[in-house]
């Protein structure tokens, strides 16, 4: 990437509060990406209205339009390769992606999943980890492989859990450390400092064995 900005796509599906934590550091200058064009499968999607309010193009494929996965993943990249990214960052992207689309962007897409994998991958995460007593939960940023939720783990946010709060009340405490974590970890990325090398994350030419962990 030289000394340009690491062009980012951020995917969304639905509220894009992830989507509005990064927009708000890239306006303050605290993280060196280029957020090129925010991406949506959801026409409805509110962080669509986030990207316009904040200038930056947007996309839109229905997924309902495509008779299989790879075909709407191909259509899905074909769109966003018209700017050329560097980064793909899942930003609440409620789809599974196709083994084509992995392959095509390997080792440059970025997820954040609300759960401290490899506890928890899958849905519903924060009522599930209410209803089995769980201490503590968090969130995950982690290079997507072909793995669902399984790719080489970055960054955690690990809080404590009340098990008097409702799943909204720690799905919004949750999401608050996203905000602080997943901008942080992708700009590593766009500055050099992360990559993903024989199917591991490295920091600063370290192997990452373990997340990093940051408790809130
Ligand atoms: C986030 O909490 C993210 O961790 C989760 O969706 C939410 C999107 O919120 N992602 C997943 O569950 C992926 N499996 P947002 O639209 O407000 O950023």
């Amino acid at each position: 990437m030289n000394n340009r900005r690491c062009k980012t796509a951020i995917l969304i599906s639905g509220s894009g509060t992830n989507l509005q934590s990064f927009i708000d550091r890239a306006a303050a200058g605290k993280i060196e990406l280029d957020l090129s064009v925010v991406f949506s499968n959801r026409p409805t999607a509110y962080g669509l209205v986030r990207a316009e309010q904040a200038g930056i193009p947007t996309a839109c494929i229905e997924h309902g339009d495509y008779c299989d996965r790879e075909t709407f993943d191909r259509a899905v990249a074909a769109k966003l390769d018209e700017w050329h990214p560097d980064l793909l960052v899942l930003a609440g992207f409620m789809r599974i992606l196709s083994p084509w689309f992995v392959d095509h962007y390997e080792g440059r897409i970025l997820n954040i999943h609300p759960a401290l994998l490899p506890a928890y991958p899958g849905l519903d995460t924060h009522q599930r980890v209410l209803d089995a007593g769980e201490t503590w939960h968090g969130s995950t940023v982690h290079f997507v492989t072909d793995e669902l939720d399984g790719g080489p783990r970055i960054l955690q946010g690990k809080l404590a859990v009340d098990l008097n709060e409702t799943a909204d009340e720690l799905r919004a405490r949750v999401q608050a450390v996203e905000h602080g974590i997943y901008p942080e970890a992708a700009n590593w990325f766009g500055q050099g400092r992360l990559e993903f090398r024989n199917s591991k994350a490295w920091l600063d030419g370290e192997w990452l064995e373990e997340p990093i962990v940051s408790t809130f």
